[in-house]
């Protein structure tokens, strides 16, 4: 079994990130040197647990560990205060001490939540992230930001918490509806449009097979996503300069997704893959990129079967001036100024601060 091991590099809080097949037959081995007291606390969802709980679990008892186990409902209204008691709860109830382990075993949700939860209870405990959905594997459990919601907004309550690992399993992909799968794969495409036109050229060539099942293609798109992450965050961990790239389509993104009320209607993955698209559209309009780039990229998310504009969002029919609001309410507008990432091509992301609101509304009008 071929295992593909990235290092986030931040010294003494650097961690791999193994992706492979059939991670989980193995992961007690793999999680044992972070867990001295050999004591787990494993947060997750019902339907991960349902897919690949027996397996995961059973595992982990049958190789002697302690294992106390919360599953929550599957979504993000887990990722709430009520989501953080629940856990925070569970972890005292357990005794947590130093030398345990909490495990978020599940997707960007219950990584973000347990991650936190593991940030402050008793000012700190060390976990592990065991993504089980293609965003979370590509993205959220790397790089330590955790957090929950609040009514004010997303992810608005968090830390910085930097994982011991991660163990991406791309077996357990294999249960994922095809709808998040697409969402998840918005955000690989991210890192070619950011920084890599020739792994986008790549995808270009290669993404039936990425999203058709497990294989080389796949686990190349992994592995490559998990590297661009993880050099980004060795550089900027806390966000001061270039890990602000890796928003490239989420202040977009994120008005349409507040718009649509952060649900089913519009998974994140699906508000990125049209963010980016406006993103390069506005790009364009701005004469900093190409023509023609933006038509590229929708063309591109259509072909697989994403979104690409807010017209491909069934009965969306908001005025500009809604989702400027949205946007200038966006946890990145600072001073009430627009920061956006915009582009100089495929691969050649910037960091546009004070975006001009009149050319946004201009671009919405012309969008919706
Ligand atoms: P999710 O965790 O809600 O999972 C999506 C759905 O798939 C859920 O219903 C879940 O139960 C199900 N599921 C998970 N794994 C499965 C499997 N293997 N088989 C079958 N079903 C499975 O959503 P997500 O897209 O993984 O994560 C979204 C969250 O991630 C958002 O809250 C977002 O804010 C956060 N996020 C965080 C970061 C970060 O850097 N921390 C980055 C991006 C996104
Ligand atoms: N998902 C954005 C980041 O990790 O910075």
């Amino acid at each position: 079994m071929t295992v593909d091991a990235v290092t986030v590099g931040l010294g003494d809080r650097s961690y791999q990130v193994l992706v492979g097949p059939d991670l989980l037959s193995d992961a007690a081995a793999r999680i044992a040197p972070f867990a001295p007291a050999r004591r787990l606390f494993v947060i997750s969802d019902h339907n991960v647990l349902r897919a690949h709980g027996a397996k995961f679990l059973g595992g982990l008892r049958q190789s002697g560990f302690a294992v106390h186990e919360l599953a929550l409902d599957p979504g993000e209204a887990s990722k709430s205060f009520a989501g953080l008691e629940r856990v925070c709860g569970a972890l005292l109830d357990g005794r947590i001490e130093r030398g345990d382990l909490v495990v978020a075993f599940g997707g960007g949700v219950i990584g973000d939540l347990a991650g936190f939860a593991a940030g402050v209870v008793k000012r700190g405990v060390d976990f592990v992230q065991i993504p089980t959905t293609l965003l979370a594997q590509v993205d959220s459990s790397v790089g330590g930001k955790t957090a929950i919601n609040a009514a004010q907004g997303k992810n608005l309550i968090g830390l910085f918490h930097q994982p011991r690992l991660v163990l991406a399993d791309t077996n357990v992909l294999s249960t994922l509806p095809r709808r998040e799968l697409l969402a998840g794969f918005a955000e690989v495409v991210k890192y070619g449009l950011l920084g890599d036109a020739a792994f986008f050229d790549w995808l270009d060539a290669h993404a039936e097979a990425v999203l058709a099942g497990p294989g080389p293609e796949r686990t190349y798109s992994i592995v490559k996503s998990v590297a661009a992450k993880a050099a980004i965050v060795a550089q900027d961990e806390r966000e001061g300069g270039i890990r602000a790239l890796l928003n490239l389509g989420h202040t977009f993104g994120h008005a349409l997704e507040a718009e649509t009320g952060f649900g089913e209607r519009l998974l994140h993955g699906e508000g990125v893959a049209i963010g980016m698209a406006l993103a390069f559209q506005f790009s364009e309009r701005l004469g900093t990129c190409p023509r023609g780039t933006a038509e590229r990229i929708a063309a591109f998310f259509r072909r697989v079967g994403l979104p690409a504009s807010p017209r491909d969002i069934p009965g969306f029919t908001p005025s500009a001036e809604t989702m400027l609001d949205h946007m200038e309410h966006d946890k990145k507008a600072q001073g009430g100024q627009l920061t956006l990432i915009l582009a100089r091509g495929i691969g050649h992301a910037f960091v546009q601060r004070n975006a001009d609101r009149a050319a946004i509304l201009d671009l919405w009008r012309a969008a919706l």
